[in-house]
């Protein structure tokens, strides 16, 4: 009875909200286009905008009671309204009412800026609520029952800036009940394209074009920063981060710096890379006391320890907190020794501020609080709850280092036995210890342990043997970081890293076939023969795979037309899954093999996915930009499931390929999407945009030279 008489309400509360989101978006006074929203609130002033289907000239009325004895009216005809009040009381509630031509708008309210250096007050953060209005509603219901005195938004307010009935759409309508009484700070996402719509209908501080600006509020100096590369430049002698550093230091007082900004410079998310923003703008915000840096982009929730260069001693350094959770689809997230909470959910997060210190909740689109947090001016991070800046350099150079050494051949025996010189970013001393982890057959050399001083580079020789048949994995070795007297110094005290690059010289010989196979799909043609299959391919970064891939070459006996044909292992999902049209660069999400024929420095790279499509370039750019020129050759494709993934066979003729201009090289890659990598043939060390791993290897499209020699 009891779960009858629950769901019967529950169905009411859905209905009535049902109703209400119609009412609120259907009942519109004639020729309004979108309700009256606040913007840039100070403690003496305040904007009122709002749009019309029509050029008409609007007024509003306003008042501290009931009265409305105040009128600020335009002088002249437009759509996009603004109105600004002036000369208001801070921290003071005021009623007003908007009205154009013979309408009269019902009555709404706004509250002005505390008094500056106030303690006490609250604000919401949170971004990416695009694409997803009926989600962005229930982020809006939410915000409005912690009745904060403002929201910054970090970014990807719609899913196309340039489209205009999706500012409507997807903020505006679902912000209605908010943005009428409390201003929205917003910041520039990707989405909004830097948009001419972004800036007619935002009115904020605008010494540099409304791109980035800065604003007091309350106790706190609050920074809006453009991390669209593209079109804000971040670089240290850029326009944006000069304006920064002199914005911080005109604001050294501010009780509380907080920055915010769309790409987030520490996440969790494992298919995105590292922000180039983060070597310029972290050290920044380190050096002028910045204490929070709020972000969106991912659409989940992370917060972070404390990250800060390292003091020798306890010290506060920067949260950084992701809150892209207002409505667009929630991301995957992984385990990162910064991130001190992380949920992949919509949500919000409120800030109270309390005089030093700063009282944070993570809210759910339910009201369920998933995190609590405080912020604490006076605390000094320990140890186990500080990062260090350091190291994510010393994880960079460190990549940076490996990725350019040589590779060892494998011969019957293998010795690696190489040294790198990094910088050391430290300006502390501190006690570093190299070790190997014991691995397999691997003999490694004996640990070593020094006292880094501020200036001496990071020396470390390496050496380690194996025999032929036992190098993968390759073994894995360690720095680590302690105080000058042994003890811990920071949260983030190893970075585990993968010096050893295995070379190999492989060599295809194509069988040479009577009768050429028909490309339908159907492989039982192909050589199946275990001394005709190509060895089996490893992860990119040199361990065993998940899922087997198999391939079989094969050529026609004049020579002109390569075969290939290939088993590959993988889940029922994935092998039903795919782009069907030739040429579509949406097969970059779809479970593929990468064919790579190199004439000299040439390649020719052939996809194909489980559904027989066929994407053929001579381009990577091709992958990612649509305008990119497409080369088209003659070869064909097909593809279909089996009881272990999926097969396909492609036929490539060779005469379009100049195959006399050069030695002829073959790779094969193969994407593996349940598993988020990628597995070669031969491997090629490619550098990735990735950081789970030290180095980060993927699959170098034109790596020729390390590329199998295709005899034809
Ligand atoms: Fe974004």
């Amino acid at each position: 009875m009891k779960s009858v008489k629950f769901k019967i309400i529950l169905s009411g509360i859905f209905l009535f909200s049902c109703i209400a989101l119609l009412a609120q978006q259907t009942n519109y006074p004639e020729n309004l286009y979108i309700y009256p929203y606040l913007q840039y609130a100070t403690p003496t002033s305040i904007i009122i905008k709002w749009e019309t289907k029509i050029q008409v000239k609007g007024s509003v009325i306003y008042s501290e009671d009931d009265s409305f004895d105040n009128t600020v009216a335009e002088a002249s005809p437009v759509k996009i309204h603004e109105i600004k009040l002036k000369n208001l009381k801070p921290a003071t509630k005021y009623y007003y009412k908007v009205s154009f031509e013979d309408t009269v708008l019902e009555k709404a309210s706004f509250t002005t800026a505390p008094v500056p250096g106030t303690s006490n007050w609250r604000m919401v953060a949170y971004g990416d609520n695009r694409t997803f209005p009926e989600t962005h509603r229930r982020i809006v219901s939410q915000i409005l029952k912690l009745d904060p005195s403002m929201v910054i938004h970090s970014g990807d307010l719609v899913s196309d800036g340039n489209n205009y009935e999706e500012w409507k759409i997807e903020y505006f309508d679902p912000m209605k009940g908010l943005s009428e009484n409390i201003t929205v700070f917003p910041s520039l996402g990707n989405h909004e394209r830097n948009s001419p719509y972004y800036y007619e209908y935002m009115s904020l501080p605008d010494e540099n074009g409304e791109s980035f600006y800065s604003f007091d509020y309350g106790n706190a100096h609050f920074i809006a920063l453009n991390s669209n590369a593209m079109e804000a430049p971040f670089e240290l002698n850029s326009v944006q981060t000069q304006w920064l550093i002199k914005d911080l230091k005109e604001h050294a007082d501010a009780e509380w710096k907080i920055a915010f900004f769309h790409h987030p410079l520490f996440r969790c998310q494992p298919t995105r890379g590292i922000e180039p923003q983060r070597w310029v703008w972290q050290e920044i915000f380190d050096e002028y006391g910045v204490d929070l840096v709020v972000n969106g982009h991912d659409h989940y929730y992370q917060r972070t320890y404390a990250i800060g260069n390292y003091q020798g001693k306890p010290s506060r350094g920067i949260y950084h907190i992701i809150s892209g959770g207002g409505g667009a689809n929630n991301y995957p997230i992984m385990p990162k020794v910064h991130a001190a909470s992380r949920r992949s959910i919509h949500h919000i997060t409120v800030l109270d501020f309390l005089g030093d210190r700063i009282i944070g909740r993570a809210i759910d689109d339910e009201g369920n609080v998933f995190d609590a947090f405080v912020i604490d001016k006076k605390a000094e991070n320990s140890p186990e709850e500080f990062i260090s800046f350091e190291m994510f350099k010393i994880e960079r150079d460190l990549s940076e280092a490996i990725i350019n050494l040589p590779l060892t051949q494998l011969e019957k025996t293998i010795n690696v036995d190489q040294s790198i010189e990094i910088e050391n970013p430290f300006l502390h001393p501190v006690l570093m210890t190299f070790y190997w982890m014991p691995s397999g057959n691997w003999t490694t050399n004996p640990p070593a342990t020094n006292i880094l001083q501020p200036g001496q580079t990071i020396k470390i020789d390496f050496s380690a043997d194996s025999e032929k048949n036992n190098v993968y994995p390759p073994p894995k070795a360690i720095l680590h970081f302690q105080t000058p007297k042994g003890k811990m110094a920071f949260k983030n005290n190893k970075v585990e890293f993968f010096p050893v690059k295995i070379g190999q010289k492989k060599k295809v010989k194509p069988l040479i076939v009577k009768k050429f196979p028909v490309i339908d799909g159907d492989i039982s043609e192909a050589n199946w023969d275990k001394n005709a299959i190509l060895d089996q391919f490893n992860d990119v970064q040199g361990d065993p795979p998940v899922q087997k891939t198999e391939i079989v070459v094969s050529m026609n006996k004049k020579r002109s037309k390569l075969f290939i044909a290939g088993k590959v292992e993988a889940s029922e999902e994935y092998s039903n899954r795919g782009t069907t049209k030739r040429d579509d660069r949406f097969i970059r999400r779809d479970e593929q093999v990468k064919i790579h024929i190199g004439v000299g420095t040439e390649v020719y790279t052939y996809i194909i996915n489980p559904k027989g499509a066929l994407l053929d370039t001579q381009d990577i750019t091709i992958f990612w930009n649509s305008n990119a020129e497409i080369w088209n050759s003659t070869a064909t494709a097909a593809a279909r499931t089996n009881q272990d993934g999926w097969q396909f066979e492609v036929e490539i003729p060779l005469d379009e390929l100049n195959i006399m201009n050069g030695k002829t090289t073959i790779n094969f890659s193969r994407r593996d999407v349940e598993n988020n990598t990628e597995y070669e043939y031969s491997l090629t060390y490619g550098k990735s945009q990735f950081d789970h791993r030290v180095p980060m290897y993927s699959s170098d499209w034109f790596a020729v030279d390390r590329f199998a020699d295709l005899e034809l």
